[in-house]
């Protein structure tokens, strides 16, 4: 925070705004409308959104004085791995709508802060690459891998296998996006956010998925060998009954079968409980449940023997009028009492709103859109800043409320208001 206020001195305007508020509407006016639908918009009539701030606004921080903050730790550890602050970079998907080659500006930017990247499997740039920009950064840079769980289970052992290759340090599995929830800023627009090979390199670079893609357009011409390529993906559509509604926005001039193929088996609706036993013993690498909403299902995570879990909404994107992330929090951290780690996302946009997820009970904060609108700004500097901004604040405010230690945190550092 020092550099921001320095800056200053020699009237230096910072390179992204230091407020969300500014951030986001700079980043609106920056972003396509098709881009903007995607990243800014959420579910429904956008409740769950404003429910994840309005949730934060109702926990005030009561300040404690004379308590020597001239030295303080935000360091935390994650899996065995200690990592500067607790903040990580969300997954987050077709971000090459934002910004060509998103996710390799992203990644840079995680690792000059040296803090976990979470590479999305809808990622418009294969893992492989990723890993190796940051590793130009710093060799070994913190980088986990998010799984949505297909209906292919080769194609999910193939993702695991690239991401224990990657060295990825955990895997992270998405659970509350077994379809895509009702969008509407992106249906009004007639926007598929995938329709143009956005979002869907993880499976092109992937050798099972594109045997898959192979092997359906052999069945098909097969059976008419007149027929072209784009035609055999809309027969494929017909036939698998996909997401129809989301299919007639499909243009003929991208690589249709490899999308069509991607929408028909990036996920799993008819996942249950039974099956996470199955992926515990396909790979060594620690599981994190994304999108843990109640205490119960939680408690069950710890049971199932994973890791950890991200207490999420996904950032307000899936079911219109769900739950704060920071009102689940407040039964989960409890319900989990310290057993495996527990995350959050959705809505968590400043350090004040970080030092307050830590004070009930999270062990580190994932932020998701805030390093979007600084990538879609001013690229991978703008993606750096944006969550540094955040890092910086999180430090002031935590030695002004009169704390040293960011694991040392809880619940009386706040009162609700
Ligand atoms: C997401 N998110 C997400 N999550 C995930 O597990 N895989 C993904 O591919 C995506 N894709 C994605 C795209 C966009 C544009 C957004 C905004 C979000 C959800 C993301 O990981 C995280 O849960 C939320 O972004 C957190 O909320 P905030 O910080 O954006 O409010």
């Amino acid at each position: 925070q020092n550099d921001i206020y320095t800056a200053g001195v020699h009237r230096r305007r910072p390179r992204v705004p230091t407020d969300f508020a500014e951030l986001e509407r700079r980043a609106k006016r920056a972003m396509s409308a098709r881009a903007w639908a995607y990243i800014g918009g959420g579910a429904g009539e956008g409740r769950t959104m404003a429910a994840n701030r309005q949730a934060l606004d109702r926990w005030a921080i009561v300040p404690r004085i004379l308590r020597d903050v001239s030295e303080r730790n935000l360091e935390v550890e994650l899996f065995g791995r200690r990592i500067p602050a607790p903040v990580l970079f969300a997954p987050v998907g077709a971000g090459s709508l934002a910004a060509p080659q998103a996710d390799r500006l992203i990644g840079h930017a995680a690792a000059e802060l040296g803090v976990p990247y979470i590479f999305s499997n809808q990622a418009s740039v294969p893992m492989e690459a990723v890993a190796a920009e940051m590793d130009g950064v710093t060799a070994g840079a913190p980088r986990w891998f998010q799984l949505y769980w297909s209906t292919d289970d080769d194609l999910v052992d193939s993702l695991l296998a690239r991401a224990e290759s990657i060295s990825a340090d955990a895997v992270v599995v998405t659970l509350d996006t077994t379809m895509l929830g009702w969008r509407p800023q992106d249906l009004n627009l007639g926007s598929l956010p995938f329709a143009r090979g956005e979002g869907i390199a993880q499976y092109t670079s992937d050798r099972r998925f594109v045997d898959i893609v192979a092997e359906r357009l052999r069945a098909a011409t097969a059976e008419r060998p007149e027929i072209s390529v784009g035609a055999i993906a809309t027969l494929i559509s017909i036939t698998r009954n996909a997401p129809g509604r989301f299919l007639a926005n499909l243009t003929s001039a991208q690589p249709r079968a490899a999308v069509q193929t991607f929408l028909d088996i990036y996920s799993r609706p008819s996942l249950s409980w039974d099956d996470l036993a199955g992926l515990r013993a396909r790979t060594s690498l620690p599981i994190v449940l994304k999108g843990v909403l109640h205490p119960d299902d939680a408690r069950r995570a710890v049971d199932a023997g994973v890791d950890g879990i991200i207490v999420s909404n996904h950032g307000g994107r899936q079911i219109d009028g769900a739950i704060s992330t920071i009102d689940a929090l407040e039964e989960i951290a409890p319900a989990v009492d310290g057993r495996i780690k527990v995350l959050i996302d959705s809505g968590v946009y400043t350090g004040a709103d970080v030092f307050k997820a830590l004070a009930l009970g999270a062990d580190a904060a994932c932020i998701g859109r805030p390093h979007m609108y600084g990538l879609a700004l001013a690229g991978a500097d703008g993606a750096r800043d944006a969550v540094a901004d955040i890092i910086a604040e999180l430090d002031l405010t935590l030695g002004l409320a009169g704390h040293t230690d960011v694991t040392e945190l809880d619940r009386d550092a706040l009162r609700r208001v």
